[in-house]
This record gives C-alpha cells, structure tokens and sequence, in this order.
C-alpha cells in the first residue's frame, strides 16, 4: 500500500522517462550488510548494490563514522576554493593505485561528469573534436556524454559538442567477429579501429573512450588483451586512451584494480565514480599531468570533491583495500560463475553467461537466439518474488545483471545461486508455455 500511494505521487511529479524497476516499484526504508528492507517489511539480498554503487554494503561502521566526524566539525562544505585535507588525501591515494605516471586527479559529483571531463581535456589537449567510441557504450547523460552513448534506449538526443566514430569490440556476443578465436576477434577488432580511424575522421582524432566491461551494455565483456591492440594504433596516430572506470573499478572485476588492466596497457586517462563513495556522490578523472593541467582557463565543481563526500570515500577506499575486496570478488564470482553456466547449460532461453569477478551478465534469449527482453523483465519480477534484487540492462533490454555488493559472503553467493536457479527455470517453462 505504501509503494503504491508513493508509485502515483512518483509518476505525477517526477518524468515519465525515469524509469523504475519492477511492475510494483519499491523504496528501501532500511539496509545492513547486503540485504535492504522495503518500506512494506519486505527484506531482500542486493545484488544490484544501487547500480554497483554500494560497493562495500549497507550500513558499514568505519564508513558511517567517517562522515560523521566530518559532519561534526559543522563543514559540510567549503569548494574547491580552499584547501580540504580529505580530498588530497583521497586524490593521492587514487593517483597512486592508477598506475599513470605523476598522476594528478580532479573530482566530480558522478560519473558523467567524470567523463565529461575527461573528454574536455582531450579534446583541449588535441585541439580536435573527434572522438572514437565502442558501439553498446553507455558513459553518462550530459550532451557529450550521451554523444558518445552507443545504445539507442540511452540516446536521448541526438545533439553533440563531439563528432563520434564508432568502433567494434566491446560487445562480443552479437557482433560479426562473435565466431572467431579470440585472437582473431582481436585482430578483426584492430583492423576495424585502423579503417574507421583512415575513412571516417580527418586523422587528429582526439580520443578513444572505453569501458573494460560495458556496464548498461549488459557487462558485455571483450577478450582480454584487446585494449592494448587498439592502443598500438591509437599510439600511431598520438590518439589518447580513455578508460571509463565506473562500473569495473575498485576491483570489482576480481582479477584486477582497474579492469583496463586486463588489457596489459595504462590509459591515459581512468574516470571514476559509483563505487568509490559507497553510496555519496563522488566521481572523477586521474589523468596523465600533462592532459590534467592542459586547461588553459578556470574550471570548478563547487561541490566536486567536497569535504562530506570525500571523508567518506576515503574511509571507503580504505576499507576495501584493507579487506582485500578485490580478492573476495575473484573468489566469489568465479563460484557464482561456474553455478551460472551449469544452470545456463540446462536452460537455452539463457544464451550467454559472461562477466568477471562480481559483474556478471545472462543474457537471455528466444529459440532462434534473438534478445528476449519480455524474459530478461520475467527474470527480474521472478527474483524479486524469491528475495533477490538483481539488475537488467543490455542493447535490447534482455540481460540480467548481477553486481552485488563486495562484501557479498559464500553463503550469500549461494543463496543467489539458488533463488537465480529456480527463478530461471520458471522463466524457461513461461517461455515454452508461450
Ligand atoms: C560506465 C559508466 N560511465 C558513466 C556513467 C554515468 O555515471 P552517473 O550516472 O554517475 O552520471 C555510468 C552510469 O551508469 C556508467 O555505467
């Protein structure tokens, strides 16, 4: 009763391109660990972790002190115009785990305006406007952002300070290279770069911007190594290497940091945000020092890196690397992964199960292979039923994402396997029954 008055308030105030999850809609009135607790009582493990934001859970001790401190000194806020020891802090740590020599770091309030940045500084330092994208690519919701956004569903104008050429990669499962060996798909995907470089721009292109893993791209997740290839002939024509860090950083991919490191290369330059604040608003761009400082006028965020965000981010980045976040995502995705497959086996309206560490992707399909969206949205309503949140994405709409807090336990993992198990086999007897 109490989502439902909520949902028609919602609806008459808010607009109608928001969207939400579920037929019924739903508000978290309270969370601890990684189960939250709806305004109607009803309690459920996460394992969308408020778009993999939550990295570390709900209602952790170190990180709620921590802000609270900073709100006890009665500053909120102060801007960029002053000094704030938390944020320097915060700003060397990053700098230091990007691995990009001398690295300096900006801060913002989100992800799209870490790319925004980013791809001001590129464009600034290139004195170019061209920019190469991967097709399936979603890095934000501002002009330049949404200009470089490779998913019509996320397209939400068409007008653009950039002009964008677009690129095969990111997305394996549906492109033409799909039947290749990996090491074919890599050189198919480096001659593909080279022709769009030699017949689609004027040559001075300015950047490349990629996500490890494509996050709304349904955790489309490309062979390993393919990013340093590109970078070779990005490298020819002194084009610049953005690696968009939102979703895959902070370790979420298990194997590595930052998930370009898969790649074997250092990007120039790493945007962040998400999981960084565990739930504050924080974002931002570490940068080779020559790109951050090619400025050659103001710019400010006021509250980009503000005092309350950035003691909490700090006391965040602290937790996770003091646990060994990384390492328990490894371990648990790869169980998550091997359950998934084994069910996926038995299952064909599951066509795909991909993803590393603790961002996995099913990608659900009809008999002839085509996107089934209408069973990627049954799987949602089917998980939430059992007790599980999980999120949807993808070019059609059919994948099902799961990016469950790090800290997610073994019997955690298992519970999710359990309830995903039996959640797909009643999606897969409704898709026959149709
Ligand atoms: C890879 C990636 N980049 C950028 C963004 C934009 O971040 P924000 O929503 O914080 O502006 C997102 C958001 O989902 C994202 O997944």
């Amino acid at each position: 009763m109490a989502h439902r008055e909520l949902l028609t308030r919602h609806r008459s105030v808010m607009p109608k391109w928001l969207a939400l999850y579920y037929e019924q809609p739903i508000e978290f009135a309270s969370a601890s660990g990684r189960r939250v607790t709806d305004r109607e009582g009803r309690t459920y493990l996460d394992f969308f972790a408020g778009i993999l934001t939550n990295a570390i859970g709900y209602d952790v001790a170190e990180i709620s002190d921590a802000v609270r401190s900073q709100i006890d000194t009665g500053v909120l806020h102060s801007s960029t115009l002053y000094l704030i020891q938390s944020q320097v802090e915060l700003a060397e740590k990053i700098a230091e785990l990007s691995g990009i020599p001398d690295a300096k770091v900006f801060f913002t309030n989100s992800g799209t305006e870490a790319n925004e940045t980013a791809l001001m500084l590129a464009t600034q330092r290139r004195r170019s406007e061209q920019v190469l994208a991967l097709r399936n690519s979603y890095h934000g919701r501002a002009f330049a952002t949404v200009g470089i956004t490779g998913i019509r569903g996320w397209s939400a104008s068409a007008l653009s300070p950039v002009k964008v050429s677009w690129v095969h990669g990111g997305y394996r499962y549906r492109s033409p290279f799909r039947d290749l060996s990996d090491a074919d798909y890599v050189r198919a995907c480096v001659a593909d770069l080279r022709e769009i470089i030699e017949t689609t721009t004027a040559g001075d292109v300015a950047c490349m911007i990629v996500e490890p893993i494509q996050g709304v791209g349904g955790f489309a997740t490309p062979p390993d190594g393919l990013f340093g290839e590109l970078k070779k002939v990005l490298d020819e024509y002194g084009i610049l290497l953005v690696s968009d860090e939102v979703q895959t950083g902070w370790g979420r991919t298990g194997e590595h940091f930052w998930g370009i490191q898969a790649h074997g290369v250092v990007p120039d330059a790493i945007t962040f945000a998400k999981g960084l604040g565990n739930g504050l608003a924080i974002g931002g761009v570490v940068a080779r020092p020559d790109l951050m400082d090619c400025l050659g006028a103001n710019s400010i965020s006021t509250f980009g890196g503000n005092p309350l965000a950035t003691a909490g981010a700090l006391a965040s980045l602290n937790y996770l690397l003091e646990h060994d976040l990384q390492a328990n995502a490894a371990d648990l995705g790869a169980r998550l992964l091997d359950g998934l497959r084994a069910v996926a086996r038995a299952h064909p309206v599951v066509g795909d199960v991909r993803g590393k560490g603790l961002m996995i992707a099913l990608e659900l399909v009809g008999p002839d292979g085509a996107p089934h969206p209408a069973a990627a949205a049954a799987l949602l309503e089917e998980t939430r039923e059992r007790g599980l949140l999980v999120g949807k994405g993808g070019l059609y709409g059919n994948v099902i994402r799961l990016a469950p807090p790090m800290t997610l336990t073994r019997a955690e993992a298992d519970e999710a396997l359990e309830i995903l198990t039996q959640s797909i086999e009643a999606v897969a007897k409704e898709v026959q029954q149709r």
